[in-house]
C-alpha cells in the first residue's frame, strides 16, 4: 500500500461525527475521503465539516469507490456483521465499531471473512486507551498496588426509558452491551489473559421499564484462574449516577470517581481534542488512592487518555506493516465472556 490510506466512513451520528472523523482527518497516514449517511441532514452536516469529502447515500456506493482503502463502520449493532461482510467482500481493510458483534459466533463469521479476503479486520476499542484504565495499568506496573484482587467497575446512572435503537433489542441495544463492550475487552486486557478460558462468570439482569425490552441493570462477576475478581455493573435504572473504577490490592485501593476526559472533550469543542496531552488526563481531584506506601500519592502517574493512538496503530499497520493493536481474535474472547454473562438473561418478562 501507498504512504496513504483512503478512508471512507458508514455512518454520521454520534459515533461518526465525533468518535471517528475527526481522528480520520487529523491521522498522519490516514484521509477522510468519503461518507455514507442517508439522512439528507446528515449529508450537510458532513459536508460542512469535511468539505473535501464524497458523500454517498447507499452503503454499495462507498463499497464501490475503487479509491476507498479502509472502511470505518459507525452504525447500529445489529447491522455490523451484514456490512462488515459486505466491506471484506469488497476487497476493503474493515474496522467496525464496539460491539463488533451482537455475539461471538457472529464475530467469528466476521474473522473468517477477513482471512477469507487477506484484509485488515479491527474494532474500535478505543477505551483501552482511556486515561484511567491506563493509569491502573500503569500503577500496577509499578507495584503501587502490591497483588491485585480485584476491580470494580460501576457505570450506572438514569436514562430513559427511551427510543431509537439503543432501546431496542433487535437492534443488540441495551447498556450492557454498549459499555460492556468496552469493559469486558478492558477486563482480558488487564487481566493478561488471552482467551475467556477458564474465567467464571456469573451475572444478574434486571427489566424494570415495561416500556422497553432491552435491560436496565446488570451485574456481572467473573473469576479469573488467577484468582482476580473482576465486577461489572452497568445499569440505567439508578436515580443517583454513579462513574466508578476501584482496582483493589494486597498495598493499596485505586479509585477513580468520573470519566476520562475525551469524550467530553470531543463533544463540547466539537472537535478534537489534542489527545495524549495533559488535557486528556483523568482529573486529579477524582482519583483517590490509599496505600500503604510512603508518598504513594505523588508516586502515582497518571497517564493521558489517547484515543488518537488506535488510529495511528492502523496506519502504522496498513503502511508500514506493523502489529495490530486491536485485533478481533481478542475481541472474540471479550465477546465470548459477554456471551457466558447473556447466558443468564432471563429476558424481558
Ligand atoms: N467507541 C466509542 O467510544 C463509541 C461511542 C459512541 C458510539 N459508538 C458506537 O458507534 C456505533 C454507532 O453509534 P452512534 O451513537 O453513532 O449511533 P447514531 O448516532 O444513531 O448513528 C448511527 C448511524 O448509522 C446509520 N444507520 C442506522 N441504521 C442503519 C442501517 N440499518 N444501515 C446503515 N446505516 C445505518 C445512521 O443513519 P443515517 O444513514 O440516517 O445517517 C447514522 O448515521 C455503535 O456501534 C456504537 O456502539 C462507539
Amino acid at each position: 500500500m501507498s504512504d496513504l490510506v483512503r478512508v471512507g466512513l458508514a455512518g454520521y451520528g454520534l459515533a461518526g461525527r465525533y468518535f471517528h472523523a475527526p481522528f480520520i482527518s487529523a491521522c498522519e497516514g490516514l484521509r477522510l475521503d468519503a461518507v455514507f449517511t442517508r439522512s439528507p441532514e446528515r449529508q450537510a452536516q458532513a459536508r460542512a465539516d469535511f468539505p473535501q469529502v464524497r458523500l454517498y447515500s447507499a452503503y454499495e456506493y462507498l463499497l464501490a469507490d475503487r479509491a476507498i482503502d479502509l472502511v470505518v463502520i459507525a452504525t447500529p449493532h445489529d447491522v455490523h456483521e451484514p456490512m462488515v461482510l459486505a466491506s471484506l467482500a469488497a476487497g476493503k481493510h474493515t474496522i467496525t465499531d464496539k460491539i463488533m458483534a451482537p455475539d461471538a459466533p457472529s464475530a467469528e463469521r466476521m474473522l473468517e471473512a477477513s482471512h477469507r479476503a487477506g484484509r485488515l479486520l479491527s474494532v474500535y476499542q478505543n477505551r483501552r486507551w482511556d486515561s484511567d484504565f491506563r493509569t491502573m495499568l500503569r500503577a500496577v506496573a509499578d507495584g503501587l498496588l502490591g497483588e491485585v484482587w480485584g476491580v470494580e467497575i460501576y457505570i450506572d446512572g438514569h436514562r430513559g426509558p427511551g427510543q431509537g435503537w439503543r432501546w431496542e433489542r433487535a437492534h443488540v441495544g441495551g447498556r450492557f452491551r454498549d459499555w460492556g463492550a468496552h469493559i469486558f475487552d478492558q477486563a482480558l486486557q488487564f487481566s493478561h489473559a488471552d482467551s475467556a478460558e477458564g474465567v467464571d462468570v456469573w451475572a444478574d439482569w434486571q427489566y424494570r421499564y415495561p416500556q422497553v425490552d432491552v435491560e436496565t441493570e446488570v451485574v456481572t462477576h467473573l473469576r479469573f484462574p488467577t484468582g482476580l475478581r473482576y465486577l461489572i455493573h452497568i445499569s440505567v435504572q439508578q436515580r443517583a449516577e454513579r462513574w466508578e473504577r476501584r482496582v483493589v490490592g494486597s498495598r493499596g485501593t485505586l479509585v477513580f470517581y468520573g470519566q476520562d476526559p475525551q469524550e467530553e472533550a470531543l463533544r463540547s469543542a466539537d472537535r478534537l481534542i489534542v489527545a495524549g496531552t495533559p488535557e486528556a488526563c483523568f482529573a486529579r481531584e477524582g482519583i483517590h488512592f490509599v496505600s500503604d506506601q510512603a508518598q504513594a500519592a505523588e508516586k502515582l502517574v497518571v497517564v493521558p487518555g489517547d484515543w488518537m493512538a488506535y488510529w495511528r496503530n492502523i496506519a502504522d499497520v496498513l503502511i508500514n506493516g506493523a502489529e495490530l493493536a486491536v485485533k478481533p481474535e481478542q475481541v472474540l474472547e471479550a465477546l465470548r465472556l459477554i456471551d457466558r454473562a447473556a447466558a443468564f438473561d432471563p429476558g424481558p418478562t
